[in-house]
């Protein structure tokens, strides 16, 4: 399917499917007619009248996803579908709306569609990237067995003759769309069709398609790296673990200035972490059995990152992207982990497993830090880690931690824009308190109280000295009912909202300017410290409690 731009001016009336995006009215507004655009009155002529005595009339009102269809004796079907009322308008609106038009195109089989929207109180640019998005998305189905045919091609009428502009927005709605999907197709897939190392394959495609260098380590590479928490983690399955790091500096890794950002010691730029656990049965702590089918989407964090990289190219950002993904299979058996083992992370502290379900933190706490290493700007992940965080939140919005009052301003406006939900939670050294153990740093697990910020507090330990934030979205990757741009199962949430962060960042120069003298200042050496040495040798002596 494609998405193409068109002046309302030039734009025929001969098209499969019209489609008039309408926002709302009050009941019978005797204006109606007078309000028409110069497209919907050239319709109602050419309808005798039809489209303005429908909306005079009370049987299309325009609210929130109404839909009303004219089946004229001459020309093609007419779709109007309700915005909602104007002052109330967001992206979203216009995302399902584009998603309606595209779904019912698809069922009527018609080939090519326009969709005019109203004049909104949003800027053109935004209006044709949401619409973009929602068709994109709403044309994409998981599993279909042939790819859905209709429609072929979908206009955007738009006033004036400056339809460049928003050609690129429509352009970057199809590209993040994709990006979505992608990360959906991943957390739909099968858990036997996708094990650490096949998802470490789709990363490699992944990145050679962005322009990324990646590096995927193995298990002896892992145990040479000493990344303990992960190997653990991964330690039951017939299927061992992988970490995948995918770097691509701006422009590419194949053109001239990335080769050559590839041989200089990289540092700056962000970092994206994301937690890819193929399936978490819960491990010896075994889950229980309703519903765990669902834990294959339990790799939702790496999904987003990977769909992150895959739009990368359309963005491409003026400063270096990381990402970075542990990925494991949390499974019980005879070499598995178990309740009481610990563990010893990259950076040398210790872990008391207390509960072998808990298995997310293990695994980010290793990337976090191999994260220090490559010395980020700042520093992002994202994870299923929580069932509190849905207990808290429902399924309407993610949990945001961080202590970082700019980056949080920096995500919350993200999040605001892409439509895909944060709300912060806090994070601090009270909640830290409840991981004390007896024999090692710290314990995996406690809780169930503030679940989800035990385990952000938990996480915070091995972020310290980066600017970090972590999203918890183990409220938000799973889809349990059906949204005409979003249907039932992975959602793919975090790739448009971290992409539209990273825009925003490259539009404001933010992670460009001295992002590397001022990574150099905040990031610690590489090696663990001699502290941390220490603190691990005194295994059991250590009285004072971990910190946030
Ligand atoms: N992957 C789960 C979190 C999860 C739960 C995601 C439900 C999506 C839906 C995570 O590994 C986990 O099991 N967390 C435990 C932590 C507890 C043992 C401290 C949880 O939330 O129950
Ligand atoms: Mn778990
Ligand atoms: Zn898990």
């Amino acid at each position: 399917m494609e998405v193409v731009v068109r002046s309302v001016r030039e734009a025929s009336l001969e098209v499969g499917l019209l489609v008039l995006l309408e926002t709302e009215r009050a009941t019978s507004d005797p204006r109606a007619s007078a309000t028409l655009d110069p497209l919907a009155r050239r319709l109602d002529e050419r309808l005798g009248g039809w489209l303005s005595s429908l909306l005079r009339s009370a049987s299309f009102r325009g609210r929130a996803q109404e839909t009303a269809m004219l089946h004229p004796p001459a020309g093609g079907p007419v779709l109007l579908i309700g915005l909602g009322p104007r002052e109330a308008l967001r992206a979203d609106h216009l995302r399902v709306a584009a998603a309606i038009a595209v779904r019912r195109a698809r069922d009527l089989a018609i080939a090519r569609t326009a969709l005019r929207p109203s004049a909104t109180r949003l800027e053109w640019p935004a209006v044709a990237q949401a619409l973009a998005e929602g068709a994109a998305l709403g044309a994409h189905r998981y599993g279909a067995k042939t790819p859905d045919r209709f429609p072929e091609r979908v206009e955007l009428r738009v006033p004036g003759a400056a339809t460049a502009p928003l050609a690129a927005a429509a352009r970057r709605g199809v590209a993040w769309a994709r990006a979505t999907t992608l990360a959906r197709d991943l957390a739909n897939t099968p858990p036997n069709d996708l094990v650490p190392a096949d998802l470490a394959a789709r990363a490699r495609t992944i990145a050679a398609r962005s322009g990324a260098r990646i590096r995927v380590l193995g298990e002896r590479e892992l145990r040479q790296l000493g990344m303990g928490a992960l190997l653990a983690v991964g330690q039951g399955s017939q299927n061992p673990p992988r970490f995948m790091v995918l770097d691509r500096p701006p422009g590419g890794s194949r053109t001239r200035a990335g080769r050559a950002a590839g041989r200089r010691a990289a540092t700056g730029g962000v970092a994206l972490i994301g937690k890819g656990v193929t399936f978490d049965t819960g491990g010896i702590s075994l889950k229980p059995r309703e519903g765990m089918q669902r834990m294959k989407y339990d790799l939702s964090g790496a999904a987003a990152v990977l769909g992150v990289f895959s739009a990368l190219p359309e963005l491409d950002p003026p400063f270096r992207v990381v990402g970075l993904i542990p990925s494991a299979e949390n499974m019980p058996g005879g070499r598995a982990f178990k309740p009481g083992d610990v563990v010893r992370a990259l950076d040398g502290t210790t872990i008391e497993v207390t509960n072998t379900d808990a298995e997310g933190r293990l695994l980010l706490a290793d990337a976090l830090a191999f994260t220090r290493r490559e010395a980020p700007e700042v520093v992002v992940d994202l994870a299923t880690l929580t069932g509190s965080v849905r207990l808290t939140l429902g399924g309407h919005a993610a949990g945001l931690f961080t202590a970082d009052e700019p980056l949080a301003r920096e995500l919350l406006r993200a999040s605001e824009v892409s439509g895909e939900r944060l709300w912060r939670l806090p994070l601090g050294d009270e909640y830290a308190e409840a991981l004390r153990s007896d024999v090692a740093d710290l314990v995996n697990s406690a809780g169930p109280e503030g679940g989800a910020s035990i385990a952000a507090s938990f996480l915070a330990r091995f972020a310290r000295g980066m600017r970090w934030a972590h999203l918890d979205i183990a409220s938000t990757a799973w889809a349990f009912q059906e949204r005409p741009h979003e249907p039932r199962g992975g959602t793919g949430f975090g790739a448009r909202l971290v992409l539209e962060w990273l825009s925003e960042r490259a539009a404001s120069g933010i992670s460009r300017r001295g992002a590397a003298s001022r990574a150099a200042r905040r990031a610690p050496p590489s090696t663990p410290r001699p502290g941390s040495r220490a603190r691990t040798s005194a295994r059991g002596s250590r009285t004072t409690a971990p910190r946030g």
